[in-house]
């Protein structure tokens, strides 16, 4: 009985532990770009630091034409409602960017985070 209910706990230890969850530029977007990775930043550039993310990781099926929407403007970028969550892989969105196995960087992701915090400028 004793052996029953330790390794109950040693399951459910195991099992919870399992769901830690721990994207820290989702997270703690603060703390991600401040973590030796990213700059140290306050106030995010679109043009320095959100553009090119976009430009790297999004444009090559997200271009001028074409039937997706268009990433290429601030006005398409800061437009997209779906973005953020597309990004972060987070509920009805597609996940992007499409076919990747992997998310974009935890750094990538919190400098979008904390530039539409800020209102998306188009600095
Ligand atoms: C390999 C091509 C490809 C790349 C790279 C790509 N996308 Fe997409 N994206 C698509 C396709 C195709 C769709 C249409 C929806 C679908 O087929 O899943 C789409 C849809 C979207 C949508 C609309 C999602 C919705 O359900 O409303 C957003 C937002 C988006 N992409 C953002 C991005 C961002 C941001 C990046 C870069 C991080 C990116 N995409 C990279 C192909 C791509």
């Amino acid at each position: 009985m004793k052996i029953t209910k330790l390794s109950m706990l040693t399951l459910a230890a195991v099992f919870f532990s399992s769901c830690y969850y721990d994207n820290l530029g989702e997270l703690k977007p603060e703390a991600a770009l401040t973590n030796g990775a990213c700059d140290t930043v306050t106030a995010i550039s679109f043009s320095a630091k959100v553009k090119p993310i976009i430009d790297a990781n999004c444009v090559s099926c997200h271009g001028v034409s074409g039937s997706l929407p268009d990433l290429t403007t601030h006005a398409g970028i800061s437009g997209s409602a779906t973005l953020y969550n597309s990004i972060i892989w987070d509920g009805p969105v597609s996940n992007m960017p499409k076919g990747s196995t992997v998310k974009l960087s935890q750094c990538d992701i919190a400098t979008i985070r904390l530039w539409k915090a800020q209102g998306s400028p188009n600095n």
